[in-house]
C-alpha cells in the first residue's frame, strides 16, 4: 500500500512466537538501543533525540514526549517514576494490546531507555484489570529480561539498574486519565488530582512521574536505531514523527489493528484500504475519528488526513487513534444512548458536573428514545453538556460531553423524529 510504506510495528503482530525475547533479539535489533543508550549516551543526549522525533503522546493528548521527560527535575532529591499507561480504556482502542501480546520487549527496551534518561530506577506499568492475558504475557517478557540481565542491577554490564512492576487495574476508565491512574497505584481511589502540581514535579508517591502510554515508550527504540530525524520523517505532517497504530472497528469489512506513517492516509483511504470499505456494501453514514470521547463526523467530512491539527480544523481530535465507523442502518440516538451510558458509568464521581451531569444526559437520550421526552428535551441535553465541557477537574467531563454536542448537531433530525413520534424505541 503506497501510503503506507513503512512500518514499526505490525508485522510482528498475529504470532505468538513472535513474543519471546530469542525472537525479539534476532529480528528487531533486541536492547541494542538500550545497551548503546547505557553505555554511550548522557540522559540529556536521550531527550534531546527524542525530542527531535517529534514525537507526540499517543494516549489522547498529542503531548509531544521529549518535551514532558524534559519537564523531570535534574536536581531533585526524590526518586523519579516512569508509569507506563497500559490502562488502554477509551472505547474503541486496542492497540496497546497487540503491542504487549506480540512485542512486549521492544516495550521494556523503551522502559529501559526512558527511565535512564529521566533518572528512575523503578517504572511502573499500569495495566487494564480485564487485559489478564495480556500482564501474564509482560510479566513472562520482564522475567525473561531479568533472568537475562537486561533489568535489574547493572544491566548489560553497565552502572545503571531498573526494576519494572507490573500493576492490575481492576476495570476503571477513569484509571487511564494520568493523575486518577496514580492514586490507583499508590492503592487510592482512582480519582485525578487538582493540576498544578503537574505530574512531572509531584507525580507518583508525590515523586517526579512521567507518564506514557504503552505505544509512546514502544516507539523509544526505533527512535534511538533510527535517530530522532529520520524517525520524525516518518511523519508526513510537521509535528507528527513516526507512525501511528489504528484501532479500526465498527462497520468495517476487515477490522483490526493498523499502521501508517503519519499523517499519510486520509481518513477515507484507512476506511477503504485499511478497512477494506463499509461492510455489506452498505453506506456509510458517520464517523468516530478518535476514541468514542472524540466529536463524530459525517460521511462527508472524511477526506481529512488523519492527523491532530487537520482533525481539529474540522472540529474533532485524534484521539488514541481509534476510528469507528457507523453504517446507514444505524440509528444514531441509540449509539449516543450508548456512548452516555459509558460515560455515567465510568465518572468517578468526584466533580458535580460530571457526577450529575453524565446521568442527567443519560436519563433524557432515554426518555428521547422512549417516547417520553418533552420538545425542549433536545436543547436541555445540549445545555446539560455546556455544562459538563470544561467544568471538571479531568477530561472525563469533556469526553462525555462531546459526543452528546456533535450527535446532536450532525443528526438533529434523528432526535427529532423520535419527538415527532416518527421513531420509536423497539
Ligand atoms: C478519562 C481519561 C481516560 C484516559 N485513558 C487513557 C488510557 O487508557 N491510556 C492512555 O495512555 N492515556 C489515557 N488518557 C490520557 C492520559 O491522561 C495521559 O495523557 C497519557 O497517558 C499520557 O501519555 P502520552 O503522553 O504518552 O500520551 C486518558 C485521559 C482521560 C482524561
Amino acid at each position: 500500500m503506497s501510503a503506507n510504506s513503512q512500518t514499526l510495528f505490525v508485522q510482528h503482530f498475529g504470532k505468538d512466537s513472535n513474543r519471546t525475547l530469542d525472537y525479539f533479539l534476532k529480528n528487531m535489533n533486541g536492547y541494542e538501543q538500550a545497551k548503546k543508550t547505557l553505555t554511550n549516551l548522557t540522559p540529556d543526549q536521550v531527550i534531546e533525540e527524542v525530542k527531535k522525533a517529534n514525537i507526540r503522546g499517543r494516549g489522547g493528548a498529542g503531548f509531544p514526549m521529549g518535551m514532558k521527560w524534559s519537564f523531570i527535575p535534574k536536581n531533585s532529591e526524590k526518586p523519579k517514576y516512569l508509569v507506563c499507561n497500559a490502562d488502554e480504556s477509551e472505547p474503541g482502542t486496542c492497540k496497546d494490546r497487540q503491542i504487549m501480546r506480540y512485542t512486549p520487549h521492544v516495550l521494556i527496551e523503551g522502559l529501559i531507555i526512558g527511565s535512564y534518561a529521566i533518572g528512575c530506577h523503578h517504572a511502573y506499568v499500569y495495566i487494564r484489570g480485564e487485559y489478564v492475558r495480556e500482564a501474564e504475557l509482560l510479566n513472562a517478557a520482564i522475567d525473561e529480561a531479568y533472568a537475562n540481565g537486561y533489568l535489574g542491577k547493572n544491566i548489560m554490564g553497565s552502572t545503571y539498574t531498573l526494576d519494572i512492576t507490573v500493576h492490575r487495574g481492576a476495570g476503571a476508565y477513569i484509571c487511564g486519565e494520568e493523575t486518577g491512574l496514580l492514586n490507583s497505584l499508590e492503592g487510592k481511589r482512582g480519582e485525578p488530582r487538582v493540576k498544578p502540581p503537574f505530574p512531572a514535579i509531584s507525580g507518583a508517591f508525590a515523586c517526579p512521574t512521567a507518564v506514557n502510554n504503552v505505544e509512546s515508550i514502544a516507539n523509544v527504540p526505533h527512535i534511538m536505531r533510527m535517530g530522532g530525524e529520520e524517525f520524525a520523517k516518518l511523519g508526513k505532517i510537521d509535528k507528527s514523527g513516526g507512525t501511528r497504530l489504528i484501532s479500526l472497528s465498527g462497520h468495517v469489512s476487515t477490522p483490526g489493528v493498523y499502521e501508517m506513517q503519519a499523517g499519510s492516509m486520509t481518513l477515507r483511504q484507512i476506511i477503504d484500504e485499511f478497512g477494506g470499505g463499509i461492510l455489506n456494501g452498505k453506506k456509510l453514514k458517520a464517523v468516530i475519528p478518535g476514541g468514542s470521547s472524540s466529536p463524530v463526523l459525517t460521511a462527508d467530512e472524511i477526506d481529512v488526513v488523519y492527523d491532530v491539527e487537520p482533525l481539529m480544523k474540522i472540529g474533532t481530535m485524534m484521539g488514541s487513534a481509534a476510528i469507528m465507523v457507523i453504517n446507514e442502518d444505524t440509528d444514531m440516538v441509540k449509539l449516543l444512548l450508548r456512548i452516555s451510558k459509558f460515560y455515567a458509568h465510568e465518572s468517578c464521581g468526584q466533580c458535580t458536573p460530571c457526577r450529575e451531569g453524565c446521568h442527567w444526559m443519560e436519563s433524557i437520550l432515554h426518555k428521547i428514545i422512549h417516547g417520553e421526552a418533552k420538545s425542549t428535551d433536545i436543547d436541555l441535553l445540549v445545555d446539560v453538556a455546556g455544562n459538563i465541557g470544561g467544568k471538571t477537574l479531568c477530561a472525563l467531563g469533556d469526553a462525555a460531553a462531546m459526543p452528546v454536542q456533535s450527535f446532536v448537531k450532525k443528526f438533529r433530525p434523528e432526535f427529532e423524529a423520535y419527538l415527532k413520534g416518527q421513531k420509536r424505541h423497539g
